[in-house]
């Protein structure tokens, strides 16, 4: 089976798991995520999920969700989210993972934060034992401090380099931030990390979501694995 095909099967589970009528939904950003997001769209205009909110965790998420026709709401009117559906870039055994490959992290932390419940969706190939392993940690610093907080990054980092966009200009966040991706040979200490990034003025967030996740729809080649957080 295709990967395309794995994560749509990964988003329209998630959908089946955790979404009902009238929830507060948190609508993730990414390749996998837009299959939950399309799905939320049909059974809304089905009228299989009657009085939604969709808060999308990035514009073109928000272009996405408004093209398939789902009612949009923000967190000043909607500060809790019943659950939010989103990919990974990684999945460490405890649930921890990295995001923000996709550039969406700070809206995507600030949406999982206000979440009683976050699916991840996912294929088999973002699990892993130890993360850092497989993707780098994004860091999403103001423009302002660009210079110091490289340099303080790469006292914690094997490799630190701004992120582009394929012309080589800056790749500039929805909030117009820098993202620097950070790169790892393995992280031992996520929580240790976590902290340490935050000290410096100028970081605004981080890709590490520590203790977010409550379960994991998986799809693998034998087919959707959902594991819960215990
Ligand atoms: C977006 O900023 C990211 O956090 C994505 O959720 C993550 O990169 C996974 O994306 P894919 O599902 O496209 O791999």
């Amino acid at each position: 089976m295709d990967i395309e095909t794995l994560k749509q099967q990964a988003g329209e589970e998630a959908v089946a798991l955790a979404v009902r009528p009238s929830m507060i939904i948190g609508l993730g950003t990414g390749s996998t995520a837009v299959h939950a997001t399309r799905k939320i769209g049909q059974l809304w205009q089905a009228g299989e999920l009657p009085g939604i909110v969709g808060i999308p965790t990035s514009e073109a998420t928000a272009v996405a969700a408004a093209r398939f026709g789902i009612p949009l709401g923000a967190l000043d009117a909607y500060p809790v989210i019943d659950v939010v559906i989103d990919g990974a870039d990684e999945i460490d055994p405890h649930f921890n993972l990295i995001k923000g490959l996709g550039g969406a992290l700070l809206r995507e932390k600030i949406v999982a934060t206000a979440a009683k419940r976050m699916v991840v969706v996912a294929d088999a190939r973002k699990q892993v034992n130890l993360l850092g392993t497989r993707a780098p940690v994004p860091v999403e610093v103001v423009r302002f401090a660009a210079r110091p907080c490289y340099d303080y990054l790469t006292t914690l980092a094997a490799r630190v380099e701004k992120r582009t966009e394929p012309d080589g200009q800056p790749y500039l966040t929805d909030e117009n931030n820098y993202i620097f991706d950070c790169y790892f040979d393995g992280i031992t200490g996520p929580v240790a990390l976590a902290q340490a990034i935050r000290q410096q003025p100028g970081v605004v967030e981080h890709g590490l979501f520590l203790g977010l996740a409550t379960d994991v729809v998986l799809a693998t080649t034998r087919g959707i694995e959902i594991l819960h957080r215990t």
